[in-house]
């Protein structure tokens, strides 16, 4: 058993926070070890809750769709979520289920080492980006600590907001030139208190 698995079979027992509870499976996430893209959605909904795999509902079809348009699908890529069991009536997630699951994602871009990390809406963003707002960084790329960070609306922010449509699909163009660039990209210095790092 690699050390991913391993990860993926404790993230599947987990008890660290109440949505265990609730739960019908937890979501680990999936994709191949050596994925060069990881995607981080925000929390498992009710289909991915049923299936025990990440972005399998509505959202999940329309992220099928954005891959296929640049030549990629689903076995391609890792997909991973920000907490990794569905919060009741898909409320956001609360600070304190985020911290729980943290180190489980951290540890998912540990092993995988992508060098593209695409965070799709503003609970991943917050990751690497905690003060900043979507609507002012979506499709912006910075590379820190060697990962090329890379915030995108979420795919069903734009099911319900169909004028969000377009932006996810030109920021998603992107990706393929962010990937043959992410190696020689410079790491982005950070205003200092602009948008505050928390990463890692
Ligand atoms: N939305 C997410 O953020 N993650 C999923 O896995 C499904 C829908």
């Amino acid at each position: 058993m690699t050390e991913l698995q391993a990860l993926v079979a404790e993230i599947t027992q987990c008890t660290r926070c109440l949505l265990h509870r609730g739960r019908t499976k937890a979501v680990p996430g999936e994709g191949p070890e050596s994925a060069s893209i990881m995607f981080i959605g925000e929390a498992p909904g009710f289909h991915e809750d049923q299936q025990g795999r990440p972005f399998v509902g509505a959202a999940g079809k329309f992220l099928d769709e954005l891959l296929e348009n640049i030549g990629l699908t689903r076995k391609d890529v890792y997909i991973a979520n920000v907490i990794k069991c569905r919060p009741p009536g898909n409320r956001d997630p609360l600070p304190e289920e985020i911290d729980a699951c943290k180190p489980f994602l951290d540890r998912q871009v540990e092993l995988v080492q992508p060098k593209l990390v695409v965070t799709l809406g503003r609970f991943s963003m917050a990751r690497a980006f905690p003060k900043a707002r979507i609507s002012h960084i979506h499709g912006q790329p910075r590379k820190i600590g060697g990962i090329v960070y890379y915030p995108m609306y979420h795919p069903a922010a734009a099911l319900h907001q169909p004028s969000l449509r377009r932006t996810v699909e030109e920021d998603m163009q992107r990706i393929p030139e962010l990937l043959k660039q992410a190696e020689q990209m410079t790491e982005t210095e950070l205003p200092a208190q602009a948008e505050q790092l928390t990463l890692f």
